[in-house]
């Protein structure tokens, strides 16, 4: 008996690899971790309608704290997938549930598959240039660790990506806007070109790319969200990135 750790990308039901899904063919037990993203276009009942099987939502709560007496009691005796967007182990590491697998001798697969952490390479910015990744959290009245990040990388000539918090349950997704406020108010220079993504992997994703104070004006509707704060710009990048200024 397996647990499979499968990544779903990022856009839909159909962002599935081949190989996840003639793995969720053999398992008998589906869980979806669907609190740390979400699908640009897909909910569970459409991932549900697609596999043709019954899919168990895993709160946190169940994946931090219960998973003994649920997905690892059921792979003890059946094939289980773990259902995760993204990819498994890409930002959102699920590496505790799988160590807790491997002491408890369950046999365990990881399929991949598409990251946020890779996807933002369609902005034209250079994923091997970048510095360490930050998330700037809802309640951040008295955090600064997001901008320290982002002026260590810039003084190291390395772009960050910034990833926003989210709360799929209450559906509540942090902004592009409300990040840059948080930034803008704990001293990022207004200048700062910016590039604010949304929807990434989905059909039409919103890109936009600017000044701080000029980005911070535009519209993005699409979620989850996420920007990068770009450190000197190679000139392929830039030729790139006017596409979307
Ligand atoms: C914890 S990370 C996601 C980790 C996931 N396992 C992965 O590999 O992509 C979640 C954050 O990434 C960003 N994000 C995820 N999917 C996105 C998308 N399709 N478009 C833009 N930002 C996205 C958002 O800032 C979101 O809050």
């Amino acid at each position: 008996m397996t647990l499979y750790f499968i990544g779903l990308g990022l856009g839909d039901e159909k962002d599935i690899t081949l190989k996840g899904l003639e793995t969720i063919k053999k398992c008998n037990k589906l869980y979806l971790e669907e609190y740390t993203s979400k699908l640009v276009r897909s909910t569970r009942k459409d991932l549900e309608k697609f596999y043709g099987k019954r899919i168990i939502s895993a709160t946190r709560d169940l994946v931090e704290n219960k998973a003994d007496d649920t997905i690892l009691k059921d792979a003890k005796k059946t094939n289980v997938a773990f259902l995760i967007i993204g990819d498994p182990f890409s930002a959102t590491t699920h590496v505790d549930l799988k160590l807790r697998a491997d002491a408890l001798k369950i046999k365990t697969e990881i399929i991949p598959n598409t990251s946020i952490i890779n996807a933002i390479g369609i902005t034209g910015i250079d994923l091997y240039k970048f510095g360490r990744t930050t998330t700037i959290p809802f309640d951040n009245k008295n955090i600064t660790s997001p901008y320290e990040v982002i002026k260590n990388n810039l003084k190291n000539n390395l772009h960050t990506l910034v990833l926003l918090d989210l709360d799929p349950s209450h559906k509540k997704y942090m902004t592009v806007n409300q990040a840059l406020d948080y930034l803008l108010k704990l001293g990022l220079p207004q200048t700062q070109f910016c590039i604010g993504c949304a929807g990434i992997g989905g059909k039409d994703p919103t890109i936009k790319a600017g000044k701080a104070k000029d980005l911070q004006k535009k519209r993005f509707s699409k979620y989850p969200q996420c920007m990068i704060v770009a450190s000197k710009l190679h000139f392929m990048e830039e030729e790139a990135i006017n596409k979307w200024a």
